[in-house]
């Protein structure tokens, strides 16, 4: 069975991770091993830089090395052995979030970033980078975002940033996905049934079990 790499994107407070439970109970109903893990995170190394990019402050160039440095560990040491293994990798944001945040939010430049895509997911056998399968995109006006974000947990460095940031990293990730054809866009203004309608929808016509092309 080969590996299939599914990443879930979208702006704080879009509700992409209350459905992540209910994604890696359907993999396992269809037999599936699943290797569920999160970005910044994943590796003991990628959460220790996690609690760093999310409550010290810092230069973007700064924050892009970090978190690029997070994956790196995070995919050699987990999302690259889960595939070969033929796990379903199911990952709460990855390089899409850096393009969005630290590219669109904070205005650094995307050559740079591209040229660190480009070395941290570079693959073994140096054929194409390693990207996701399939990207879930919650796709969230900033403004509903941030009423669904108020009155949550004490908010970190990003979640605490005001609404205009969040357009940016919202337009960011639009163009992102207008880029690559990985994308399904959700609806995520939409209530959590009709939300997980559309998801189920997604991963059964681009999902593993679609038949997608084996890596
Ligand atoms: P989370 O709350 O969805 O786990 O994400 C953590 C925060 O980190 C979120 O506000 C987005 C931010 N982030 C970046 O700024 N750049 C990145 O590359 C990633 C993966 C997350």
């Amino acid at each position: 069975m080969s590996g299939f790499f599914l990443t879930l994107e979208g702006i704080d407070g879009a509700g992409k991770s209350s459905h992540l439970d209910a994604i890696e109970t359907l993999f396992s109903a269809q037999g599936r091993r699943v290797t569920r893990t999160r970005e910044p995170g994943g590796t003991s190394l990628a959460e220790s830089l996690r609690s760093l990019i999310l409550d010290e402050p810092m230069d973007a160039l700064t924050e892009s090395l970090l978190v690029f440095a997070a994956r790196r560990d995070h995919i050699v040491r987990v999302i690259q052995p889960a595939l070969a293994r033929g796990d379903v990798v199911l990952c709460d944001r990855f390089t899409d979030a850096t393009f969005a945040y630290q590219g669109a939010g904070r205005d650094f430049d995307a050559q740079v970033l591209s040229t660190l895509e480009r070395w941290v997911q570079a693959q073994p056998d140096a054929t194409n980078l390693l990207q996701p399968d399939l990207t879930l995109w919650f796709d969230l006006a900033p403004e509903a975002a941030a009423v669904r974000l108020a009155g949550a947990r004490l908010p970190d460095k990003f979640e605490s940033q005001p609404v205009d940031f969040f357009r940016r990293v919202a337009q960011g990730y639009a163009e992102r996905a207008a880029g690559a054809a990985r994308f399904v866009r959700i609806d995520a203004s939409q209530n959590r049934e009709e939300v997980w309608a559309q998801i189920e929808a997604a991963l059964r016509e681009r999902g593993p079990a679609a038949g997608a092309t084996p890596r």
